[in-house]
C-alpha cells in the first residue's frame, strides 16, 4: 500500500495523463507537418500547449513546484532513478529493437543529467538568474517555447 495520501496520487495521475496528452499531441504535430498538414500540425501544438498548462496546475496543486535548486534536485533524481533503476530493468525484459529504443533514451537522458548537474552549480554559485547557456542560446527562445 502507498504511503502518499490519496490526494496527493490523485493529483499525481492527473498530471501524469495530461502530461502525456500533451507529449502525444506533440507527436501528432509532428506526423501532420510530416503530411505536408501545417495547419492540422499548429492545432496539435495548440492543444498540446493547452495540456501543459493542466498538468503544471496539477504539478503545482501537489506542492511538487517550489523553485531554483529544489526543482532542479528533483529532477536529478528523477533522472538517475529513470537511467539507474526503471531503463535497465525494462531493457532486461524486452526484445532488441525495444532494448535499443530504451538505450538511445537511456543515453540522452544521461546528457541531460550532465546538463542538470551544471545547471545546479550555475543556480549555486549565482544570486538571481544563471546566465544562458549555449546549448540553449542556440535552440527555441524561451516565449517560443511557451506560447500557445
Ligand atoms: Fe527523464
Amino acid at each position: 500500500m502507498s504511503r502518499i495520501p490519496r490526494f496527493q496520487e490523485h493529483l499525481k495521475t492527473g498530471f501524469t495523463a495530461e502530461a502525456a496528452s500533451a507529449a502525444r499531441f506533440r507527436a501528432y504535430a509532428a506526423q501532420a507537418r510530416t503530411d505536408g498538414l501545417p495547419n492540422l500540425a499548429r492545432v496539435w501544438l495548440d492543444l498540446a500547449a493547452a495540456k501543459d498548462q493542466l498538468a503544471i496546475s496539477l504539478l503545482a496543486a501537489s506542492g511538487q513546484v517550489r523553485g531554483k535548486d529544489t526543482d532542479i534536485a528533483s529532477a536529478i533524481s528523477e533522472e538517475r532513478y529513470e537511467n539507474d533503476i526503471l531503463y535497465p530493468k525494462m531493457i532486461r525484459d524486452v526484445d532488441e529493437p525495444v532494448a535499443d529504443v530504451f538505450l538511445k533514451v537511456v543515453a540522452t537522458q544521461k546528457e541531460h543529467l550532465r546538463r542538470l548537474e551544471s545547471l545546479r552549480e550555475a543556480v549555486n554559485a549565482s544570486r538571481g538568474d544563471v546566465a544562458l547557456p549555449a546549448e540553449v542560446e542556440k535552440g527555441v527562445p524561451a516565449q517560443a517555447a511557451e506560447r500557445s
